[in-house]
């Protein structure tokens, strides 16, 4: 392992809005560690938590966690929400697996999952994280209603969300095939991370899916 990647997991266990192994806040989010009633939104598989970061900026009124495995790249969020002073932002190097074990249900009030890895061959569909396995995790700890978002370049796993979605009798709300040439694009949506800037610098082909599951 590089020495760069050594500091980085080191400075991790230090930062005092990370966390790696579970803690007693389930179900107590906002009163014991956020310190106010306000809605938590999920970034699921961050990275480096672009879209955590750049939200928690704009929606004060809102709490956001980060999560990804991979610390190395979620230490960059976390610095820069320290750097920035951002007391509505944490992140959790958990596998996404494992959120049950980390929210209450009804905890949680949207999800973003940014770029996910696709999975496209058949024997690993059950590792896409808007496969239904995943989908009944996050009804576990969402309010009833709460939305989830999607951004991904992979028309695959744009479709097969969509099919997963109508399979679970969820609501769909928005559907995009090619964000950056619709009229939806806005400062929200607009927000690039690590992955997106990749594949729009080779020409491809952004798309947005937002959906509900009724309670
Ligand atoms: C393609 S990257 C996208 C990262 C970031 N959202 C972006 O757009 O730049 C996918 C991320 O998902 C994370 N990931 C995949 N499966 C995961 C899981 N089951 N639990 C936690 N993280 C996961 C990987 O570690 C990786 O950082």
């Amino acid at each position: 392992m590089s020495k760069k990647k050594l500091k980085r997991f080191a400075e991790l266990t230090a930062f005092p809005n990370v966390f790696q192994s579970l803690v007693d806040l389930r179900g107590k989010w906002c009163s014991d560690y956020f310190h106010n009633d306000n809605p938590i939104v999920l970034e699921l598989a961050c990275g480096r938590g672009e879209y955590t970061v750049a939200l928690a900026q704009r929606f004060g009124e809102k709490n956001f966690i980060g999560i990804d495995i991979k610390g190395a790249r979620l230490w960059r969020g976390a610095k820069e929400a320290l750097e920035f002073k951002l007391a509505n932002v944490a992140f959790l190097r958990i596998p996404i697996e494992s959120i049950a074990n980390w929210f209450a249900p009804d905890e949680i009030a949207e999800i973003w999952i940014t770029f996910p890895d696709p999975f496209l061959r058949e024997g690993k569909a059950r590792k896409r994280l808007t496969s239904p396995r995943f989908l009944s995790l996050y009804r576990q700890v969402l309010k009833p209603g709460g939305v989830i978002h999607l951004k991904t370049d992979e028309p695959n796993l744009f479709a097969y969300t969509q099919e997963m979605v109508a399979a679970e009798e969820g609501v769909l709300h928005e559907a995009i095939d090619d964000l950056y040439h619709s009229d939806k694009i806005d400062d929200v949506l607009s927000i690039q991370t690590n992955y997106e800037r990749k594949h729009l610098e080779v020409g491809r082909t952004i798309r947005y899916l937002r959906f509900s599951f009724l309670p």
